[in-house]
């Protein structure tokens, strides 16, 4: 099915519900009519207008804000993907260097995530920290969500990822959104969200604690989080012995270990199930190959 603008089918256009950056609270709707919209966002309870164009909604907490000197330190690995140079090579070379490191590829891991996904088949997806938008257009097109929002903390990011979605003539526009936001400050509702998808994104997270109390907050009861990312150096031993923790002292002879002045924190699988335990989620399946791992997590059915 192809869409160019003058031939949409008569369907109801899904409605992106979205809530106020700053307190969390202010329900904030978004119909995307057509492949355009230009409707600003105000909460009435912060007095804060956000932006929103026909590029992407913008729901950072510092969205329009006309900040002359405060800057935000510790930016982890949020800064390096804003560079433009860095989000126009992504796709065209930069992340299918990942196999390095053992990422199988993006139709492998696209295969992968929508097995962990099928419970929320039928619902909206967020893409988070969608990058150029390579998993979102899967999602998209693959017909099995509602709708898909792809988030990224990235402007140039989101203007890669609408170049491609503009030009794969198969994605139906009013399908997709792509929202500006930040990881350590989701711009939904609490219990809003069935299915969350987040590709090679963690390790690149400046509070990885804040942004999966994040995930946590914002997903349904048994909603799921899939993500990827990188192990440590000593993963691959570890996984043949069946034991990480005999390998453990071998990080610290590895170069490329995250310390305090690296834009990455690698991870080790016990790392990430504690993490995930301690925020209320649940479920822990992963894969592990090489220094890939990718895991599921749910978010339990019903407080206990
Ligand atoms: C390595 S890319 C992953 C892109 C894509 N998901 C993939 O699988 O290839 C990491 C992404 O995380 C995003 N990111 C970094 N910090 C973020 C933050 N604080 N909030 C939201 N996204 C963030 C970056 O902008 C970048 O697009």
């Amino acid at each position: 099915m192809r869409y160019p603008p003058t031939e949409l089918e008569p369907i109801a256009d899904p409605e992106y519900t979205f809530a106020c950056p700053i307190c969390l609270t202010t329900e904030l709707k978004v119909q995307k009519a057509s492949a355009r919209f230009s409707q600003g966002l105000h909460c009435s309870r912060c007095d804060r207008s956000f932006t929103a164009n026909e590029t992407s909604v913008d729901l950072t907490p510092t969205s329009g804000a006309d900040m002359r000197v405060y800057k935000q330190k510790f930016w982890g690995g949020t800064q390096l993907f804003r560079s433009p140079l860095v989000s126009f090579v992504y796709e065209r070379g930069w992340r299918q260097g990942f196999s390095w490191g053992g990422f199988p590829g993006e139709a492998r891991e696209f295969d992968m995530a929508m097995d962990y996904l099928q419970g929320a088949y039928g619902e909206t997806i967020v893409d988070m920290s969608c990058g150029s938008g390579l998993f979102s257009r899967r999602f998209a097109r693959s017909g099995k969500f509602n709708a898909v929002i792809a988030a990224d903390f990235s402007e140039s990011m989101l203007g890669q990822a609408r170049t491609y979605f503009e030009a794969d003539n198969t994605i139906d526009p009013r399908k997709y959104i792509l929202l500006r936001a930040d990881v350590g400050r989701l711009p939904f509702p609490t219990s809003s969200i069935a299915g969350m998808h987040a590709g090679a994104a963690i390790h690149c997270w400046p509070n990885p604690t804040a942004a999966v109390a994040e995930i946590s907050r914002v997903l349904k009861p048994g909603g799921i989080l899939v993500a990827s990312t990188f192990l440590k150096a000593s993963a691959p031993l570890g996984q043949l012995f069946d034991n990480d923790d005999l390998f453990r002292p071998l990080n610290a002879l590895d170069p490329t270990s995250a310390g305090s002045s690296s834009n990455y924190q690698w991870w080790e699988e016990q790392e990430l199930r504690e993490l995930m335990a301690t925020m209320g989620l649940r479920n822990f399946q992963r894969h592990r190959s090489n220094r890939f791992i990718m895991f599921s997590v749910q978010k339990a059915l019903q407080a206990s």
